[in-house]
């Protein structure tokens, strides 16, 4: 159910971008979770507890996860004492997550919605994250953004997760070699569609440096805008704040 034409390729062609990123989790949704641990080295997890710890929402309070996929984030931000939402506009990723939330005694809730207009009230969540979703969103950043802000609290964070290129060199050719040869052929062998590999290393090429996403972040009007890298530079953690006034 993969489709053969990746969404760079679709918007090339004058498509609709998202409407082919929403077909291609769709199709990976059944793998998607394995794909995560073996592609990162099991390093996602990690990556997930650096996120929630920034965050630091009081006990119960309530919290967003935007493009939220199969609601790892999620369920990670619940474990850490917050009332989780997740939404996503991939229903397949969507059920998936509610799955997992109903073989455990997790609370977290799960919707379908579009990043760029969500159902929820302004000021509504203490905090919101989202990871691995904004080179997905690229052509709607600045909206989706926008909203992120709406729906938190003043003074309320969000938090986001997304790769980025090392900037030590020979990281950065290590990485290279794992992420563009190795990745995408173990990925192909596996499932027999090497597109979504190749897609994302062609996204995160298309996405910002994180000062520029940062720069991004306070456009839309966020303040205590900052990040730091993680695993010798390969992702980066940002965060942000609603203004309190
Ligand atoms: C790489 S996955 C990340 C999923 C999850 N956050 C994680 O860390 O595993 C990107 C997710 O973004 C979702 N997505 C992309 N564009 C979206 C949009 N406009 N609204 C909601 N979800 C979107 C996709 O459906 C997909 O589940």
């Amino acid at each position: 159910m993969t489709p053969a034409i990746a969404p760079d390729q679709v918007e090339a062609d004058g498509g609709s971008f998202q409407g082919a990123v929403r077909r291609m989790f769709d199709g990976l949704a059944p793998r998607y979770d394995s794909f995560n641990r073996w592609a990162s080295l099991g390093m996602d997890e990690g990556w997930r507890r650096a996120a929630i710890a920034r965050l630091a929402v009081a006990p119960g309070g309530r919290v967003l996860d935007v493009a939220t996929g199969t609601g790892d984030l999620a369920f990670a931000s619940e474990r850490a004492g917050g009332h989780v939402v997740g939404c996503d506009f991939a229903a397949a990723m969507v059920r998936i997550a509610a799955d997992k939330a109903g073989e455990t005694d997790s609370t977290a809730a799960f919707q379908v919605a579009s990043a760029d207009a969500l159902p929820y009230r302004s000021g509504s969540y203490a905090g919101a994250v989202s990871a691995f979703a904004m080179r997905n969103v690229r052509p709607i950043l600045k909206p989706v953004l926008s909203e992120i802000l709406r729906v938190l609290q003043p003074g309320g964070r969000v938090v986001i997760l997304e790769f980025t290129e090392p900037t030590v060199a020979p990281v950065r050719w290590g990485h290279y070699l794992y992420t563009r040869v190795l990745v995408p052929r173990i990925g192909g062998l596996l499932t027999g569609d090497r597109e979504p590999f190749d897609y994302l290393n062609r996204s995160i090429d298309a996405w910002f440096s994180p000062d520029e996403f940062a720069a991004m972040l306070s456009e839309c009007g966020f303040a205590d805008v900052g990040y730091r890298r993680l695993s010798l530079g390969t992702v980066a953690l940002h965060w942000a704040t609603r203004p309190s006034a």
